[in-house]
């Protein structure tokens, strides 16, 4: 067992895990943060997104000594009475299917507005790409950020 202090939107956590325990396996079971899920554990699928520093990054094969800094989950994006204008757009649209790989979409999507608060459909799609979605429903994801374009206004963390 090792100690390792994280900060996870914006409060602090002292875990005791192995060496080599991934940022998912801790967020989900030391935090009780399930809004990331485990979908390949290898850094394929993208269902597992969080912010580590504003960067969109696999929690899955993210070994929690190697993180730096603060990391933001969906959890910590919006809030229920004050939700992220993409997670709105989302609910507006109907953009889910089933709403397994969503969380780090939505991530990813997030990150992306922020930095660039009007993409092209083309600059949506290739920001969500590495993610996969079962349902087929990628067309509807670019849509509700498309859609959420312009309102976005994400902090770095
Ligand atoms: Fe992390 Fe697939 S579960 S990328």
């Amino acid at each position: 067992m090792a100690s390792f202090q994280l900060t996870v939107n914006g409060r602090d956590h002292h875990v005791d895990v192995p060496a080599g325990t991934s940022l998912l396996e801790v967020l989900r079971n030391d935090i009780g943060d399930k809004s990331a899920k485990f979908g390949c554990g290898l850094g394929q699928c993208g269902a597992c997104v969080v912010w580590i520093n504003g960067d969109p990054t696999p929690a899955c094969d993210t070994a929690v000594e190697y993180v730096r800094g603060e990391v933001r989950t969906l959890v910590g994006l919006g809030r229920a009475d004050a939700l992220h204008p993409i997670q709105s757009a989302f609910l507006e649209l109907q953009a889910g299917q089933c709403g397994y790989c969503i969380a780090g979409i939505i991530m990813s999507a997030a990150a992306l507005l922020r930095d660039n608060p009007r993409p092209t459909r083309d600059e949506v799609s290739a920001a969500l790409e590495r993610h996969l979605c079962r349902c087929g429903t990628h067309q509807r994801f670019v849509d509700a950020v498309l859609a959420a374009a312009g309102s976005s206004t994400g902090t770095r963390t």
